[in-house]
Order: structure tokens, then C-alpha cells, then sequence
């Protein structure tokens, strides 16, 4: 028999200390190398990315002692910025790689969400969130993406505050540095911001299929309620598994902060959802997002009844500002609904 638990009767909290250790890649990306990502020979920028990622890890562990730099001039040229900026479509590999420069250098050194680095700041202060990072050789920062003016102004002083301390950047996103906040709220009031950012990172440039589904199939089709409920019983003796009500779980995630939901799933070994229907507002369809980050982060394996994934969110949604945000969701949940459904492991 399975453990049954119920996500939506957890309430996690986290003390400043467990939020601080946890700046490290998750497991999914725990062993990745640069010898481990396989460039595909048709798109030349992932071989070109490894190349500028491995000099960059160089230019990290053999940098000049802060104190000389600031000596000789502080500010550094264009070409050798304080930052690294990885630009790409979901699945291209750019977490491999920014997990595999993070492995590459001695540090002291932090990896985390660009969402990550935000409730840092919200829960130590900007003050001591910058006191804190800037004795790191290396900050790491995946995901960047701006969501609102108050987080523009914010990471914007503290990628410039951690450059001027010496420590080298390297971040992902969906989005070139310029158009961060586009269709988001008036990022044009936020130009200065943004261009103080931008001036932080050369960007790489990364093409190339969603290595998840590079060659399969459509996504399985979700199974019946009476075949989910057979499969939780039969399929996962000894496990741990989270059975919710679809639009009980979405609706108890309105009171777990999202910093909280690695925490939230801690110990859960597959998830199984009843009925999934379609999200139809958008700030509960943004907390989804984030709990689909995490169980993927955790490859936690998903098996559910309902609507399939790729119809989790309204077409108003995937259509507008946070767009790459919900694809990137489903591209996720496709691939842990694979491993759930069909037993594959989920790339
Ligand atoms: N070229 C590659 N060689 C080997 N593994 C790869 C390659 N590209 C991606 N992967 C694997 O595929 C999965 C998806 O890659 P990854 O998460 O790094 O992509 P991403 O660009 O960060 O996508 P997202 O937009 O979802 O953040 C990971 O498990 C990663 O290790
Ligand atoms: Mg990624």
C-alpha cells in the first residue's frame, strides 16, 4: 500500500538559514557537467554557449584580486563584463549549463531562481542580501524575468552592487536583457533600470528544440479517475503519494507562499491529481507555475485524471505577458506526466 498524504494540508515554514542554504542547483541538476550536455550539431550556438561558458569559469577562478581591479580603473571594458547572460527557448539546456558553470569553479558561489534571489531580499533585506553575496565569487541567477517595476529597481542595484564588489553574474532567461518586462507592466518607465541591468551581462545566445520532447511524441493523453485512483494503489507500494482534488489544491496553494514550495513537496515521491481542469485566473495560474517548477525540479513524477496539460491554462494565457512562463509550465509537466504515465524518465 502507498502513503497517502494531502498537499493541500500543508503549511511549510522556512527560517532565513534554510533559505540561505538552499542557493545550490537542485537535484535534477546536481551532477550536470559541461561534458554531460550534448550540443546538437545543427544548432552551433550550444556548442559556442559551452565555449563561452567554460572561458567565462576560467575568468572566474583566475580573476584579478578585487582590490587590484578597483586600483586599475574598476569599471571593466565591454568585453570582459562582470556577467554572462544566457538567452533561449524553454528546454534548450540553459539550467544544464549554468548548473555546470556553477560546478566548474571553486566559489564560494551561489545558484538560484531569479525568483529565488527576490524573497533572499525580501526576507534578509537588500542591505544584507548584497553584504552576504558580495564576498561570492560566482552568483548564479536562473530564470531571470522582471514581473513588476519593484523587482526591476531592485535586481537592477543589486547586479550592479555585486559587479562593483567583483563578484561575476551568470543568469538565464527567455528574454534578452533590453525586453525583460515587456508586456508585463510599462517597462519603458523602467528604461534606465533595465539598461543598468542589461550592462551587467554580455549575452549568449542558445538555439535549439526543447531537449524534453526532442523526438516523442504528443504528451499522453490523462487517464480516467477510476484508472488514476487503481494506478495510486497498485503502482507506488512503499512511496509516498501526494492524491489531491485538483481544485482543492489549487485553491489551498492561495495560502502557501510560493517561496515555500520546495518545502511544500519535501518527501512527496509521485503526485496524482483528480480532475485537472483549466486555471482561469492568472495570479492563481502564476502560483501553479511555480509548484510545477518545483515538482520538476524534484522530478517528482505526475500522474493524473482531467483535462491534459497543455489545456492547464487558458488560451488568453498563452497568449500574452507571461506566455513563455506557462509553456515553458507545460513543457515541464508534459515530461513528469511521461514518467508518471508511461514510466520514462523525465530529461
Ligand atoms: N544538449 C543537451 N545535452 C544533454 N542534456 C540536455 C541538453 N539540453 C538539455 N538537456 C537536459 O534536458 C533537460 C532540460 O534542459 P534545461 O532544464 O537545462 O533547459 P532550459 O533551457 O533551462 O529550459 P527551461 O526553459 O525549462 O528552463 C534537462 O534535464 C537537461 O539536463
Ligand atoms: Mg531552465
Amino acid at each position: 500500500m502507498p502513503q497517502i498524504e494531502q498537499l493541500s494540508r500543508r503549511t511549510p515554514k522556512v527560517s532565513v538559514d534554510e533559505l540561505l542554504q538552499g542557493f545550490h542547483p537542485s537535484p535534477r541538476f546536481g551532477e550536470v557537467s559541461f561534458a554531460s550536455y550534448r550540443p546538437d550539431p545543427k544548432q552551433p550556438s550550444q556548442a559556442g554557449a559551452v565555449a563561452s561558458l567554460k572561458d567565462f569559469a576560467a575568468a572566474v577562478d583566475h580573476k584579478q584580486p578585487t582590490g587590484l581591479r578597483r586600483l586599475f580603473g574598476g569599471r571593466k571594458q565591454a568585453d570582459s563584463r562582470a556577467g554572462i547572460y544566457l538567452d533561449g527557448g524553454f528546454g534548450v539546456g540553459k539550467t544544464h549549463l549554468l548548473a555546470s558553470l556553477w560546478h566548474a569553479v571553486d566559489g564560494p558561489k551561489a545558484f538560484g531562481t531569479f525568483v529565488e534571489y527576490t524573497n533572499l531580499v525580501g526576507a534578509l533585506s537588500f542591505r544584507k542580501t548584497v553584504d552576504a553575496l558580495s564576498s561570492y565569487e560566482l552568483v548564479c541567477i536562473d530564470e531571470f524575468e522582471l514581473d513588476d517595476p519593484g523587482d526591476t529597481v531592485l535586481m537592477s542595484r543589486l547586479m550592479r552592487e555585486l559587479a562593483d564588489a567583483g563578484v561575476k553574474l551568470a543568469a538565464t532567461s527567455n528574454t534578452l536583457p533590453g525586453s525583460l518586462g515587456e508586456g508585463r507592466f510599462a517597462a519603458v518607465d523602467f528604461q534606465r533600470e533595465i539598461q543598468v541591468l542589461s550592462d551587467q551581462f554580455d549575452v549568449v545566445r542558445i538555439d535549439g528544440e526543447d531537449f524534453r520532447h526532442r523526438g516523442l511524441p504528443a504528451a499522453p493523453e490523462p487517464m480516467t479517475d477510476l484508472d488514476l485512483k487503481r494506478k495510486i494503489h497498485n503502482d507506488f507500494s512503499g512511496r509516498v503519494v501526494a492524491a489531491d482534488e485538483f481544485t482543492d489544491l489549487v485553491k489551498h496553494l492561495e495560502g502557501v507562499h510560493p517561496s515555500r514550495y520546495r518545502q511544500f513537496i519535501d518527501g512527496i515521491d509521485v503526485v496524482a491529481w483528480h480532475n485537472v481542469s483549466t486555471i482561469t485566473e492568472q495570479a492563481v495560474a502564476l502560483r501553479f507555475v511555480v509548484l510545477a517548477d518545483r515538482l520538476y525540479d524534484k522530478d517528482v513524477p505526475i500522474i493524473a485524471s482531467g483535462v491534459p496539460f497543455d489545456q492547464i491554462f487558458t488560451p488568453e494565457m498563452m497568449a500574452g505577458g507571461y506566455m513563455k512562463k506557462y509553456f515553458r509550465a507545460v513543457s515541464r509537466l508534459t515530461a513528469l506526466a511521461r514518467e508518471g504515465q508511461k514510466g520514462e524518465a523525465a530529461a
